[in-house]
């Protein structure tokens, strides 16, 4: 099983799209162990985007995840990192095929939505930036049975 880090953006708060995108997580058969809603501090989005510091967006792409409420999950599973990629789609809306969050719901690069962590270490690094171990629920569902082999 995998742990992985995604993000219900402030585009995607603002826009009633909690439960479209809880409920895609929930039908794909992945497992959330845990969540939470709070507006993301200045420093917390200059570290969780470290990695982007240099580049021209940096600046707005603070100043967009900062403005507003943003839902966090840690999301386990087989594959949860690249699975969860997978539902995300493209980072351009405009590229990202139907059938992925960003496919489905956006326009525009910088309101795409989500966040999902772009490999395993990056998931790490992600989910301690968020999440403290007390956060995190250990258990099974019912459906696992029928979900894995
Ligand atoms: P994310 O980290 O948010 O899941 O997105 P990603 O991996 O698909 O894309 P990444 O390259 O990590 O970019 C992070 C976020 O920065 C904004 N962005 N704007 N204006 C631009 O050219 C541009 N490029 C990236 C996007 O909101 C992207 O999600
Ligand atoms: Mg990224």
């Amino acid at each position: 099983m995998e742990q992985t880090y995604a993000m219900i953006k402030p585009d995607g708060v603002q826009r009633g799209l909690i439960g479209e995108i809880i409920s895609r997580i929930e039908r794909k058969g992945l497992r959330i162990v845990a969540m939470r809603m709070y507006r993301i501090t200045d420093d917390v989005a200059r570290r969780h985007y470290a990695e982007h510091t240099e580049k021209v967006f940096f600046g707005s792409l603070i100043d967009f995840i900062t403005s507003s409420p943003v839902v966090s999950m840690i999301v386990e599973g087989e594959n949860a990192v690249s699975v969860m990629r997978t539902m995300s789609g493209a980072t351009n809306p405009n590229d990202a095929a139907f059938g992925t969050i960003r496919g489905d719901f956006g326009l525009d690069v910088g309101r795409n939505i989500v966040h999902t962590a772009d490999s395993l270490e990056s998931a790490k690094r992600e989910i301690a930036i968020h999440f403290t171990d007390a956060d995190v629920v250990e258990y099974t569902k019912a459906e696992e049975a029928w979900v894995y082999e």
